[in-house]
């Protein structure tokens, strides 16, 4: 057994050795179509054959320790060069180059049916969507797209996951936790990525975590996926910040387009980043096809980085009105919102106490200069200016 994996080992860095030098790793990438294009596409399901590796994991530990056999001496010596770090980069490299085979889960709520559409609109992938068994949601899906149940058992989940290269999860909030059913039957069925149910907040920023307990619930996701990383599956988190365009419609970033009310908080001048749901969309599918530089990390995208000042100058412009403003500070709100949430256990509380602490001082808000977009890795493209997007929001809702 010891042998037998040693030597898989050995031919997992040379074949990855192989195709770096070759240049096999490296990915042809088209640009992504934005909102105004996705539109209902041709759906295909070629089978394609899986990689069986990422089902053989290997102790790297033994690799020091033990002879190699039948390995000439050059060969033991490139072997002792592979440290784990190596290790684990040719693993990716080798395993990841392609993505072909994608299931997303709760694909038929608020952000699902974007990301499942722009899945689609790409043409790069082989796309199936996981629902609940008895949800009412399978005949939202399109026509062309082949709907797994599931009652979430390891059985009903391996079927669904059987062949697939990748799993999107969009779970619902409330739903969180189940999705470590999801990683368990991801890795039995040798899935090579998992993008969790993240799609917000920075939820790996300390304070963000302090100012916002219940990110603790995504956290602990992250954490069961890093500790699962030595079991073949690897996984990315995408930070969006809030969903621009849907956010600044249902009132949910301190303005009430319909009555011309806005609360800003603290001055109004905190920068934060966020992105259109055409461009958290269009992130999927740019970080399933670049899996080599996402991999066992956060990327960060959006499509602004902004303030409340701006966005009100720009909604009294887009709606010709004046506007009250309300002043209140962050610190307040964010108080008042741990305190509804986590003594009055009030789950209404949540999308108050995460907008407050976004604006708040600690919050941890403008990736742009905290950690660093990835929209040019992922090929992102923001089609819209922010002027154009909110103007289309007024307009949708004076419609
Ligand atoms: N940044 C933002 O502004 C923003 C906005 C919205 C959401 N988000 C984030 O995006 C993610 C998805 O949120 P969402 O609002 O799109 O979710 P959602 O609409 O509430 O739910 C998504 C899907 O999850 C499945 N689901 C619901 N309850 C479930 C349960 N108890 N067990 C298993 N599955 C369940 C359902 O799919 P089936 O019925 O098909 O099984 C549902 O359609 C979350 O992480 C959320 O925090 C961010």
């Amino acid at each position: 057994m010891r042998v037998g994996l040693q030597l898989v080992f050995w031919l997992d860095c040379n074949i990855a050795g192989l195709l770096v030098a070759s240049g096999h790793c490296g990915l042809v990438l088209p640009r992504f179509v934005d909102s105004r294009t996705l539109a209902a596409t041709e759906f295909t399901n070629p089978k394609t054959s899986r990689d069986k590796r990422a089902e053989h994991p290997i102790d790297p530990i033994q690799l020091t320790t033990e002879p190699i056999p039948r390995a000439e001496t050059s060969e033991i010596d490139q072997l002792k060069r592979c440290s784990l770090e190596q290790h684990i980069t040719f693993e990716i490299k080798a395993a990841m180059s392609t993505i072909k085979n994608v299931i997303v889960v709760g694909a038929s709520g608020n952000l699902g049916p974007s990301i499942l559409q722009a899945l689609l609109v790409s043409s790069q992938f082989n796309v199936s969507v996981l629902t609940r068994a008895g949800s009412h949601s399978a005949s939202t899906f399109p026509a062309n797209v082949t709907v797994h149940t599931t009652d979430y058992t390891p059985e009903s989940l391996a079927a669904a996951f059987k062949d697939k290269d990748a799993v999107v999860s969009v779970i619902a909030g409330a739903a969180l936790g189940e999705q470590k059913k999801l990683i368990d039957a991801a890795i039995a069925a040798g899935v090579k990525r998992f993008i969790p149910s993240e799609f917000g907040s920075n939820t790996d920023n300390r304070d963000a975590q302090e100012l916002v307990p219940v990110f603790s619930r995504k956290v602990e996701i992250k954490e069961y996926l890093e500790s699962r990383v030595g079991d073949g599956l690897t996984w990315t988190g995408i930070v969006v910040g809030p969903v621009f365009d849907r956010s600044l419609k249902l009132g949910f970033l301190g303005f009430d387009i319909p009555s011309r009310r806005a609360t800003i908080y603290d001055s109004g001048e905190r920068r934060f980043t966020t992105s259109t749901l055409a461009l958290v969309s269009s992130a999927v599918v740019g970080v399933l096809l670049h899996p080599e530089q996402t991999a066992n990390k956060y990327v960060y995208v959006g499509s602004f980085t902004t303030t409340q000042n701006e966005i009100l100058a720009l909604l009294q412009s887009a709606t010709s009105d004046e506007w009250t403003v309300e002043r209140t500070t962050s610190t307040e709100k964010v108080d008042l919102g741990k305190e509804n949430v986590l003594k009055r256990r009030d789950s209404a509380a949540i999308r108050p106490l995460v907008t407050a602490a976004m604006y708040h001082e600690r919050g941890g808000s403008d990736y742009e200069k905290d950690v660093g977009l990835s929209n040019d890795l992922l090929e992102l493209k923001q089609q819209q200016g922010l002027e154009e997007v909110i103007g289309e929001v007024v307009k949708s809702l004076s419609a």
